[in-house]
Order: structure tokens, then sequence, then C-alpha cells
């Protein structure tokens, strides 16, 4: 059965009021062309919920100037067949006219966080992704939020935003989702001709090797970089950032420990990924 779409604010308020508020409302905020890691999301959710709302939009404030905002992939039929697996779930589909009205005038900068790795990159991205997170909880109020781990940084700026804003809902963190071949699912890997998807491998392969330097004893962080250059360099990835980071405070580390997570964004031909892994 095609899920209940919400097409804007005042269907959500009644549906609301159909559901009763002593039932837990799980919610997971996509910008659709679903794949099976947005899919795991909403499995988890739809198990530990009596209702999820999973919310489809294409987010105009996370995109700089010369991003893919006008070509991001969309297929709201095919996403719609995707989710009628599941039961007790409605899918929120606002417009932007309605997100950010005319004389929208409200931002949420969690602030350093925001401006390191993807955020150097990306100015303003992480901006607009923590406004319209914000408004998406406040409009759907959830008592938890589900999300995967391939946006590391995405997840440890919310959760800091659900901190320093009192917002009362938990961020369920999920894990990566990857084919079979070790690349993790992104929306995005639909801009990757067959050979340019092949060459992708290499962020995944890169990880696996430092996972591996690592267990072998190798605690120098300055030689697994070099190694994970290599590997990347071979497939001419364009590096944008290999990160070491301890995953509990998001600081850089200088050597490795318990808690470091390396971060990494990668360009292959026009299309930038992301990937990351605890070491
Ligand atoms: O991760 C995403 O798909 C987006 O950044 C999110 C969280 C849905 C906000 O637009």
């Amino acid at each position: 059965m095609k899920p209940i779409v919400i097409p804007g604010i005042t269907q959500l308020h009644n549906y609301h009021r159909m559901i009763s508020n002593t039932q837990r409302l799980g919610f997971v905020p996509t910008m659709g062309f679903l794949h099976s890691g947005h899919l795991s999301l909403v499995e988890r959710s739809v198990r530990e919920n009596a209702h999820t709302i999973v919310s489809i939009f294409v987010n105009p404030s996370q995109f700089g100037p010369t991003e893919d905002l006008a070509t991001y992939p969309r297929d709201l039929e095919k996403d719609l067949a995707l989710l009628s697996k599941f039961d007790n779930i409605a899918v929120f589909t606002p417009t932007a006219q309605e997100i950010y009205p005319p004389n929208y005038r409200t931002w949420v900068t969690v602030s350093e966080l925001s401006e390191q790795y993807c955020g150097a990159s990306r100015p303003g991205h992480f901006r607009g992704v923590a406004t319209v997170v914000c408004k998406l909880l406040n409009l759907v109020v959830p008592k938890i939020m589900y999300m995967g781990e391939k946006d590391f940084q995405q997840c440890f700026i919310l959760e800091q935003m659900l901190r320093d804003l009192n917002i009362p809902v938990l961020l369920q963190r999920c894990p990566i989702v990857r084919e079979f071949d070790g690349l993790a699912l992104s929306s995005r890997n639909t801009y990757l001709s067959p050979s340019e998807h092949e060459r992708a491998l290499c962020l995944h392969k890169s990880l696996i090797t430092a996972k591996e330097m690592a267990a072998n004893g190798e605690n120098d962080i300055n030689k697994i970089k070099a190694k994970m250059i290599d590997i990347i360099n071979k497939e001419q990835g364009n590096i944008d950032y290999i990160a070491f980071i301890n995953e509990t405070t998001f600081q850089p580390e200088s050597a490795l420990t318990a808690h470091t997570r390396i971060l990494l964004a990668v360009k292959i031909g026009t299309t930038r990924l992301i990937d990351n892994m605890k070491i």
C-alpha cells in the first residue's frame, strides 16, 4: 500500500491529530531518491515506533551556488513505491516556499564544527542542514530521529544542535550501508559512470587498508595517511581532505587511539564522495 503523503504543514497538523500523541513517533529526514541506506533507517524507525514520518525535501539552503541543487536526483513516485512495504508511515513532502517563505530570516549555525572538513569546502552547507533539520523537528515533533553515519560530521553537528537548543529529540546514528563492492550508498552515486564507480572504490579501499595497518600495529598517522593517498591517487581521485579525528570530540588526533575515526572526501570526476570508518 502506498504510504500517506503529507504535502504541507496544514496536512501535517491534521496527521498529528489523527495519531495519538502518547504513541512514539520516529522521524527519518531525507532528500529523497531513496536507496537501501535510507530504507535501513526507515526499517529501524518502523520497528521501534508506532508511527514513522519520512521527510522528502531537497533543501535549497544546504547547496552552494555552484552545487547540484537543480540536477539533484529526484523520483517521488519511485520513493513512494519503495516505502510502500512499510506499515504506519507517512511521507512529508513540503515545498521550498512553505519551508522558506518570502522574508525568511532565521538561521541555525553550529559554530566551529560547521566550518571544518566538509564545511570548509562547502561554506554554508551545515548552516542549511542545521536550519532545515531544526525546522523539520519543530514541525514533525518526533521522539527520535534516524540518521546514517556516512554523514558523520552532519550527525555530530546535529547532536550538538539538539543539546545546545534543548531540542528533546534523540538522534539515533545508524551504520553505513554499502554496495556489495564496498562503495558507501549515496544518492549522488548515480552521477558516477561505470568506470568512475570502479575508481570510487578507492575511498573504501583506503579506509580498509588504514584499518588493517592499525590492526597490524602501525600507529603513525602520517604513514597511514600516505598509504591512503597513494591508493586514492592511483584512481585519480581528487582528495578534498583525509582527517583523523577523535569521534567523541571531533578534534584532530595526532596518534591513533581507541576513538580514532578517519573521515574523507574525494572527488571522482565531478562527483564529490564522502566516507568514514572507525579504526
Ligand atoms: O542527509 C541528508 O539527506 C540531508 O542533509 C538532511 C539531513 C535530510 C537535511 O536536508
